[in-house]
């Protein structure tokens, strides 16, 4: 069903330690994704979703699992692999405007900053960021300094600066939490885009999701597990439950409460249905 993978997870943890306690942010992630695909993470805050993400950028490293990006296994890597990887492999978007440009450069500068460390001549990288200009329409506000245009274009300009040095992945992390609806879905339409046009794999995060209807594939997550995946084809939705390698399954809260199963069930299958039951208690006589 995928074409050959790009993203490829298995039993990730990721355990952070503030002075004597241990907080569990990833509990046995599973999660596969192919080249070109253009795939949202959705869950409440708290959920893991920016840890993960943390770790599919090489920020942060796993604390047990597999992680495999393209050719590079994200938990063997030493530090100037990463650094590599960073620069080559993946291009990254932040929610915080703040966080994805430069405040005194303007829109062109920025795009071409992150090309300053490859061996690009001027006038390649010139072409390089006209290209990138020229594609997400930023012509208007290319000689403009952040702070001169919207929120919308200041994340649009983003996009341009992450792909800078056209790495095939894209991560964005509640890259429109700071936009209005209008904006974001025109946001999340750049992306898209760049996902048809480039071909680059896009992965954004959010606790947003309406994102389900701009993406292919949507990844719920909760406590720190993926949970739940809706699947789009053309307008039809399709939502399903995720059954780890374990074989655990998170029920939704409003299912299981208007079921009134508590904490035991009986289970009883056949062929192609799995059926949880409410113990009856028979009365004593
Ligand atoms: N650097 C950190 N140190 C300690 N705890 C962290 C750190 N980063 C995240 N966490 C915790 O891990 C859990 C998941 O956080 P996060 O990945 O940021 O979730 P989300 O992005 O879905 O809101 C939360 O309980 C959060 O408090
Ligand atoms: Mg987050």
């Amino acid at each position: 069903m995928i074409n050959k993978l790009h993203i490829n997870c298995t039993g990730l943890y990721k355990i952070f330690k503030v002075s004597d306690l241990e907080v569990v942010a990833l509990r046995g992630v599973d999660l596969d994704i192919g080249y070109g695909e253009l795939i949202s993470i959705v869950g409440a805050s708290g959920s893991g979703k920016s840890t993960l993400l943390n770790i599919l950028a090489g920020y942060e490293s796993p604390s047990a699992g597999n992680v495999q990006v393209g050719d590079f296994d994200l938990l063997g890597i030493n530090q100037k692999e990463a650094v590599e990887y960073r620069k080559s492999e993946v291009g990254f978007v932040w929610q915080q405007t703040g966080k994805n440009l430069v405040p005194y450069l303007d829109i062109y500068s920025n795009i071409e900053l992150p090309m300053m460390a490859s061996n690009l001549s001027r006038s390649e990288r010139k072409e390089r960021v006209d290209g990138l200009i020229e594609f997400l329409n930023l012509n208007s506000v290319s000689s403009r300094l952040p702070e001169n245009i919207s929120g919308g274009e200041q994340q649009v300009s983003a996009i341009a600066v992450a792909l800078a040095n056209q790495p095939p992945l894209l991560l964005a992390d509640e890259p429109t939490g700071e936009l209005d609806d209008e904006t974001s879905a025109m946001v999340l339409e750049k992306m898209r885009y760049v996902n048809e046009n480039y071909g680059t794999t896009v992965v954004i995060v959010t606790h947003d999701p309406k994102i389900e209807d701009h993406v292919n594939r949507s990844i719920g997550m909760r406590d720190g597990k993926v949970v739940k995946e809706v699947i789009r084809k053309e307008k039809k939705k399709s939502e399903f439950v995720v059954i780890d390698s374990f074989g655990g399954v998170q029920i939704p809260q409003e299912i299981l409460s208007k079921s009134k199963i508590e904490s035991k069930a009986s289970l009883t299958s056949d062929k192609s249905k799995i059926s949880l039951n409410k113990i009856i208690k028979k009365n004593k006589k």
